[in-house]
């Protein structure tokens, strides 16, 4: 499902599509212009995300306008849950819908993978976040603590 390539979509100039590992400095200048949290010495580094982008379940949208890019959104599941993740718009793009877009194409991709339960982690600090993803229908579950296990501290 994810291998299969869409018709990009164009809006107001801009276009979403599939990331190329060509780009890995200007997704990494997206993510630091738009103040995402990601290591690119740790888990985003080139070699990790080429890695993934290759993945069978990778779903890795970016939105360009004029040769930049705007905008970030990645997904991926593993037959069970689906997962939306590096949601990312510069901010002079913001509030115009284009996160809102950039998931909604994500959660279809999934959808079309026989996903019914998608899910993503929010720092709590992050509000404008937490408001974005309950304002597209995503419930918070104050119940629930994340663990995780690293091989490395700063992975
Ligand atoms: C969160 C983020 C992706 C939203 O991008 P965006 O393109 O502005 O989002 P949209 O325009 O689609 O917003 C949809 C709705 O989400 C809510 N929303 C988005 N940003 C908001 C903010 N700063 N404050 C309050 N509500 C917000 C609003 O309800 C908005 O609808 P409205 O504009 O009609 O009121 C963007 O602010 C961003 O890049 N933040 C930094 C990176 C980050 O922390 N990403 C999240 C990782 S989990």
């Amino acid at each position: 499902m994810t291998k299969a390539k869409k018709i990009p979509k164009r809006r107001s100039g801009f276009v979403i599509r599939e990331f190329r590992i060509v780009e890995y400095d200007a997704l990494i200048e997206l993510w630091n212009g738009a103040g995402l949290p990601h290591k690119p010495r740790g888990r985003d580094t080139k070699k990790n995300i080429s890695s993934e982008i290759h993945h069978a379940n990778a779903i890795f949208l970016v939105a360009e306008k004029e040769g930049t890019l705007i905008g970030s959104a990645f997904g991926t599941h593993d037959g069970r849950k689906g997962w939306i993740n590096r949601v990312a718009v510069l901010p002079e793009y913001r509030r115009s819908g284009l996160a809102t877009q950039l998931v909604r194409e994500v959660e279809k991709r999934l959808t079309d993978a026989g996903i019914d339960i998608i899910a993503c982690l929010i720092e709590e600090w992050n509000k404008e976040s937490v408001t974005f993803f309950e304002r597209l229908g995503y419930k918070r579950h104050n119940d629930i603590s994340y663990f995780t296990k690293r091989r490395y501290p700063d992975i």
